[in-house]
């Protein structure tokens, strides 16, 4: 494991250090992310041998450039450095989000199949009912908006809609946890992490088994009769291995994101009351509202990518064989396409908005991450109309790739 020190990632002034691991990031990297458009469009970091992206332009151009940009050896630093789970002995896993074209096509129209709009909308009571059941049971006029709800319900609807068991859905959220987090200055995956890792996989591996004898009307269960047209021109069913790996991705990406893009909203609005109050006069201005919680803090603030060939940008050779990240955190403040980016504005133009990604891997759970948020804005509106942030308790997440807070205490005001 590589851990270095975290008294790094200059904002402002000095040489442009853009550091992904360290504190300046994860409290305030915006003014980083200004300067390296403006400075260093194209950022090598010798720190941790990376290029960076961080204009809207490069960063999309790069997004659908697959045969460069590879997402087939991961999509975060740690895992394309040193593989999977710190393995680079073993080949990376059969993961929808890890593939290229055209293995990715044959997977993402399997799942499609069975992530629909449709099915996603019709799941819209049950959405509704376990956000306000965890809402129901926090201190109606002092409570953390991250801690006592936005972190528990994502987990409990994506693993709901999985067919994992009721009593195991938050120990999901708890392995994950251990999985993501980084001591400061730490890269990779520490001990802990990789043991949860495997201890969600065993446990999934089980529930797969279990599914395959006694399938039931959830989505793993479906999963597991779909076939899927392999390389070699035969059809067959996902194996084993297959849905633990996709299970264990859609419970990961549907548990950490959302509960970060809720919890930025009471900071949000706090900071711009006039925003607030646009929502208390019209709910309708809520969808709105959630696009813009995704561009001014996208929880997925970037991905990486490995280039399989060497590419030009701005007269910056970015050789083959290197991480390159695409700062999506950075794309959705840039001024050359956004007015005013640093101003939250839930009525803006939102263009290409590129907090759930862009291009083949653009995030398959939108509709569900989207719908989920807009509830959730719904109850603030209703049960919180006015409230007050306790500003000494917001506490960060320090997380690979994604970032957001931990802790977010409100007071509900009469
Ligand atoms: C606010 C919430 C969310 C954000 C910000 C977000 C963001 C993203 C981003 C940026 C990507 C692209 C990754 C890449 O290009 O390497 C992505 C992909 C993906 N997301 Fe999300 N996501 C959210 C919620 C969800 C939810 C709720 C689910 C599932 C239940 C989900 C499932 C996925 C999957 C499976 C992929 C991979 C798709 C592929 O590789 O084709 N996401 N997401």
């Amino acid at each position: 494991m590589t851990t270095i020190d975290i008294d790094r990632g200059s904002a402002s002034g000095g040489a442009l250090d853009f550091d992904p691991f360290s504190d300046v990031f994860f409290n305030d990297p915006y003014p980083t992310y200004k300067r390296l458009r403006d400075e260093a469009p194209v950022y090598y970091s010798e720190r941790y041998d990376f290029y960076a992206i961080s204009r809207h332009a490069d960063v999309t151009a790069a997004y659908k450039n697959f045969e460069v940009f590879s997402s087939s050896r991961g999509v975060d630093l740690n895992t394309i450095r040193n593989g999977f789970l710190n393995r680079p002995d073993m080949p990376p896993p059969q993961l929808i989000i890890m593939m290229d074209p055209p293995d990715h096509n044959r997977m993402r129209v399997l799942v499609s199949r069975v992530f629909t709009p449709r099915a996603i909308g019709a799941m819209e009571p049950t959405v509704r009912d376990i956000i306000t059941g965890f809402l129901d049971k926090v201190d109606a006029k002092k409570f953390d908006v991250v801690a006592d709800w936005s972190e528990k319900f994502p987990v409990e609807i994506i693993c709901t809609m999985l067919g994992v068991p009721e009593e195991s859905r938050q120990q999901i959220k708890k392995w994950l946890d251990r999985s993501l987090t980084r001591a400061p200055g730490e890269i990779g995956v520490s001990e802990d992490g990789m043991n949860a890792g495997i201890e969600a996989g065993m446990f999934y591996y089980d529930l797969v088994v279990k599914k395959r004898e006694n399938p039931g009307d959830d989505m793993m269960s479906r999963l597991i009769q779909t076939e899927i047209a392999r390389e070699d021109g035969t059809t067959t069913s996902l194996d084993d291995v297959e849905i633990v790996g996709f299970v264990s991705l859609l419970g990961g990406a549907g548990a950490e994101t959302v509960t970060k893009l809720v919890g930025n909203a009471p900071v949000c609005f706090a900071d711009n009351p006039d925003q607030w109050q646009k929502i208390l006069d019209d709910s309708s201005k809520i969808p709105g509202a959630v696009e813009e919680l995704l561009r001014y803090h996208p929880p997925a603030q970037y991905v990486c990518r490995y280039t399989l060939k060497d590419s030009e940008m701005h007269g910056v050779t970015i050789p083959a064989g290197k991480p390159v990240l695409l700062i999506n955190g950075s794309a959705s403040r840039d001024e050359r396409v956004y007015k005013d980016p640093d101003r939250f504005d839930i009525e803006r133009e939102q263009g290409q908005n590129i907090g759930f990604g862009y291009g083949v891997h653009s995030c398959l759970g939108a509709a569900l991450a989207r719908m989920e948020s807009r509830i959730a804005l719904e109850l603030m509106r209703e049960r919180m109309p006015k409230f007050e942030v306790d500003r000494s308790g917001l506490q960060r997440v320090n997380m690979t790739n994604v970032a957001g807070y931990a802790h977010v205490p409100v007071t509900v005001l009469d």
